[in-house]
């Protein structure tokens, strides 16, 4: 009987280890309140930036963070996985009396849900189990429209400076270079001849294993924009890692596996718990990875 065989390369992660949180600024903390936590069911993180100017929004081992500020307007998307995806029709037409008057729209099909935040962001939420694996609650992407003509070198990008798994596909015609940042989690470069929105200055926070080998890299480039902190630098350039030719912004919050926040305890109250379905014992909500 011949042996089973494995792709042995189809569970690598590479040096990117977490892709943990995406942040927006936004001007209102009450609307904002009224949308990450009424409208989608994510909890607040109630230990970290618990005041009136920022609020950290739990989604599995991810967040959401919303400094006071003028708002980004992000471009792509960001995709989420939600464990209670049959309880989202009710609670996002709730939430209508909260945000009317506000850009926030709703779209629920079978197994996934568009939303648009009260200042436009887009957000698909998808249904547990549809197509991501272990995650129940969680972040498995965020996508970001690029030129025509870029995904090929942003691929290499990763591939060669940050380490990173990174592979260029086609998807509904188009060109996606499609980045690993942690166990079912990606970056997503679609290309696109749309117009893009200028970047504004929204950010992502990823966390890295080579962190001494990266910053080298970005630093031998020149695109090292922060050194933060003996845990955490910054780059917002993605370039041609042969041409060093600008492909794309964004910028990147790099945190070392050492980081003292790495794979903290996030504290996760089940969405579906609402005063009148409440179910004792079940507050706790438990990410399977
Ligand atoms: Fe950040």
């Amino acid at each position: 009987m011949a042996a089973e065989t494995f792709d042995r390369k189809a569970e690598d992660v590479g040096n990117i280890v977490l892709l943990e949180h995406v942040n927006f600024r936004v001007p209102d903390q009450q609307l904002a309140t009224a949308f990450y936590v009424t409208a989608l069911g994510f909890t607040r993180d109630p230990y970290l930036m618990v005041g009136l100017d920022n609020m950290w929004i739990n989604l599995g081992r991810s967040q959401f963070h919303l400094p006071t500020g003028a708002p980004n307007h992000s471009r792509g998307r960001v995709g989420c996985v939600v464990s209670d995806f049959d309880t989202l029709p009710d609670r996002l037409q709730a939430a209508d009396k909260w945000l009317g008057g506000t850009r926030y729209t709703h779209k629920v099909e079978k197994n996934h849900a568009d939303v648009t935040c009260p200042w436009g962001n887009r957000i698909r939420l998808h249904r547990a189990g549809s197509d991501f694996g272990f995650m129940t609650l969680g972040m498995p992407y965020v996508e970001f429209p690029v030129p025509t003509g870029h995904a090929d070198g942003i691929a290499r990008f990763y591939r060669e400076v940050m380490a990173a798994p990174a592979r260029l596909e086609q998807d509904n015609g188009s060109a996606v270079a499609r980045v690993q940042v942690g166990p079912g989690q990606s970056l997503r470069f679609r290309e696109t001849s749309d117009d893009i929105r200028p970047y504004d200055g929204y950010h992502i926070a990823v966390y890295v294993t080579d962190f001494g080998g990266s910053h080298a890299k970005l630093n031998e480039r020149g695109i090292v924009s922060q050194e933060s902190n003996p845990y955490q630098y910054r780059f917002q350039e993605i370039v041609d890692p042969d041409s060093g030719k600008l492909l794309y912004e964004i910028e990147h919050e790099v945190r070392s596996f050492t980081h003292p926040m790495y794979a903290r305890p996030l504290v996760n109250r089940n969405p579906a718990q609402r005063q009148p379905t409440y179910q004792p014992g079940q507050d706790a909500f438990y990410p399977r990875y």
